[in-house]
């Protein structure tokens, strides 16, 4: 296979954002290109919502306005990534194929006004959609200005599912394909249960809203479905750009972390390119956790290679409950973190703060204050600073422990009658991931049946849906060495959702040397006190049956009493943990400190917690989100401020970027 194309590494970090020119006079597009090259930018993302001006009528083209603009970038020497419209169709569309139209779980059908795109399952957007993009790659596909091809926009978002005839229809022909027959169509959903057996294909049908709960079998395919179903429409314009345009690389903005309603493992080998989009929380004061586990997963997604941030924000979003403002130098430090995680864009939306629609209150590279503002200021700042650090271009991060990520696990473990509602496999990832965090323990993330063989640790903090190929993945890997962590709720079912021959963790019994014969779910606010001074426990026991594995702190009180609490089982080389009830980030320091003793992880002991410390390569990337000054004792130049020692102070709230003198 040839070499998927790429981003010419020439120009360095890409830095930019969302333009859309359009919505402004053409008088305003030269200052613009005039304070694109004052800050440094040199890459514009543009006409991802343009397909109602590019095609005013179905098959009539206007492609004036983005000819004019593609020469006036061009000539500033600002690359372009060009969107395809494809997330917005015009209203004529909706008006001449009101079929394509989506409907909701509970039979609503959307209507026009918003954006979003029509039912992935619909022939007349797939045709309407490929059109379009045909017609952009054929105008401008051999322009020198063409640095990237930005399909669609966030697939899965604002919504992913959809039930109309056409997508149930799909549906059908997706099952028809995965199970053949009907007999094994009924196997999997289990359909001997409340009589759903199934005698005719004609039906079966999307997982509408019923009478009450849903056989959660079919919703899960349902969802494997609408993920495949978006991914063959990108798949779709991909091959019509590629026929027209085959060297300018195509990616689609991923939500990694944000959105779970597509299976980014699938996508991943698609894209010439991983491409991601991340908002902070506003509300979460230490959202630059999420942040950096967006990013690395992103980084995992692409399989280590280098990425590109396709959006985040200089400052407030509009549409979460408080917008919170970031605070000063926020942006250059969320900028950094996804830096030295692997990215080689660093965009924003959008360029200049939009005057009309439902956005006006987001914030921008050029916001509706203008060049006198703090924001402006920052974002020429970073440029410059973007500027210092091409030799980050293309590096990689390496990391010793994975998290297991599966989005299918997650669908899962989301529907309806859980044994307790306060179970929440986000939860429990972002606890782990914010323990390794805070110990600076490089973090990848992990398929649970992809090769493991290159990480100390593995931790498997919410592995609900968990297949016999998974589990024997992992005791291999436990066997070869590895160190493993498993928390409660993990190994429960298979594919389809159903419980495993042999009970709860059934798959992984030899691995952890342990059986779960009950949960044990606490009520609300209910906590357990471990045998460890100051450790207590919530939401969740099991009832353990011990088979090989030793236990490291028993539970003194509540409905296990008595029982193990947490284990450790040596098998082969290496060894697995059983965590059965839910312990507080802190408190997984005890458990972790233990762990990385078996894995054999170092972990920094004199650094504080709140400076973030990130290896990229031959440099040290190290963000203060603190309020006190901290020395860091790395022998390199500070390539931002062109210093040069063993030591480098990082001031409250300051970014070093450190090349390394022995690499
Ligand atoms: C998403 C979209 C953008 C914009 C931003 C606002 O990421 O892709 O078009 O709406 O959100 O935060």
């Amino acid at each position: 296979m040839s070499p998927k194309p790429q981003l010419d590494p020439r120009h360095g970090i890409r830095y930019g954002g969302d333009y859309n020119p359009e919505q402004w006079p053409e008088e305003v597009w030269a200052e613009d290109i005039e304070l694109m090259r004052e800050a440094g930018v040199n890459l514009v993302s543009v006409g991802i919502f343009s397909w109602a001006l590019l095609e005013p009528r179905e098959g009539e083209y206007d492609f004036g306005w983005l000819d004019r603009l593609f020469d006036l970038l061009h000539a500033a020497g600002i690359g372009i990534s060009l969107g395809t419209p494809t997330a917005s169709p015009p209203a004529w569309f909706f008006h001449r194929y009101p079929e394509a139209r989506v409907v909701n779980r509970d039979g609503t059908t959307l209507g026009f006004g918003s954006r979003g795109m029509a039912s992935p399952s619909s022939p007349a957007y797939r045709r309407a959609s490929v059109s379009i993009a045909s017609a952009l790659a054929e105008r401008y596909g051999d322009h020198p200005a063409l640095a990237l091809w930005h399909v669609h926009n966030e697939y899965g978002a604002p919504v992913s599912e959809c039930y109309s005839d056409q997508s149930t229809q799909a549906f059908r022909a997706w099952l028809q394909r995965r199970y053949e027959t009907l007999d094994a169509l009924n196997a999997a959903w289990g359909t001997a249960f409340w009589g759903q057996r199934y005698e005719d294909w004609q039906h079966v049908s999307a997982p509408a809203v019923s009478a009450s709960v849903v056989n959660p079998a079919q919703r899960l395919d349902f969802a494997r479905y609408t993920s495949d179903a978006l991914l063959e429409c990108f798949i779709l314009e991909r091959d019509a750009i590629r026929a027209v345009c085959p060297n300018v690389p195509i990616t689609t903005n991923f939500m990694a972390g944000t959105c779970e309603s597509v299976d980014l493992w699938k996508w991943a080998d698609e894209v010439d390119v991983v491409a991601n989009d991340h908002y902070l929380v506003a509300e979460d004061a230490r959202s630059h956790v999420g942040l950096a586990l967006s990013a690395d997963l992103t980084r995992s997604i692409a399989g280590g290679k280098p990425w590109l941030l396709l959006e985040h924000s200089t400052s407030a979003v509009n549409w979460q409950p408080r917008n919170v403002a970031k605070r000063r130098g926020e942006l250059a430090r969320n900028a950094m973190s996804h830096l030295g995680r692997g990215a080689d864009a660093i965009m924003f939306f959008q360029w200049r703060a939009s005057r009309s629609g439902a956005e006006k209150f987001h914030s921008a590279m050029l916001p509706h204050a203008g060049t006198n503002s703090r924001i402006w200021s920052e974002v020429r700042a970073l440029g410059a600073d973007l500027g210092r650090l091409a030799s980050l271009t293309g590096t990689r991060v390496q990391a010793e422990a994975a998290i297991l990520w599966d989005w299918q696990s997650f669908w899962a473990q989301d529907l309806e009658w859980r044994p307790s509602e306060d179970l929440s496999h986000r939860e429990r990832i972002n606890a782990c991931y914010d323990r390794m965090w805070r110990d600076k323990v490089a973090v990848d993330f992990a398929h649970p049946e992809a090769d493991l063989s290159s990480y100390r640790l593995v931790v498997a903090p919410a592995s609900y849906l968990l297949t016999q190929a998974a589990a024997d993945n992992l005791r291999r890997y436990v066997e070869g060495g590895g160190t493993l962590v498993v928390s409660y709720f993990s190994a429960i079912v298979d594919e389809n959702d159903a419980v495993h021959p042999g009970g709860f963790v059934a798959p992984l019994r030899d691995v952890l040397g342990l059986t779960v014969e009950e949960f044990l779910p606490l009520r609300s606010g209910e906590t357990v006190h471990l045998d460890q001074p100051g450790l207590t426990g919530d939401v969740w026991a099991d009832a353990i049956r011990l088979e090989g594995a030793e236990v490291v702190m028993a539970y003194e009180d509540g409905p296990a009493a008595g029982g193990p609490a947490i284990t450790r089982h040596q098998l082969g080389d290496g060894s697995a943990w059983y965590l059965s009830t839910r312990l507080t980030v802190t408190d997984l320091g005890v458990v972790f400190e233990r762990v990385y003793q078996d894995a054999g992880t170092a972990v920094p002991v004199d650094l504080p917690e709140e400076l973030e410390v990130i290896r990229r390569s031959g440099h040290v990337v190290a963000i203060n989100h603190g309020d006190k000054p901290f020395d860091l004792d790395v022998d390199g130049t500070d390539l931002l401020s062109g210093q040069n020692a063993r030591t480098h102070e990082v001031a409250a709230g300051g970014i070093r970027v450190i090349s390394l003198h022995e690499r």
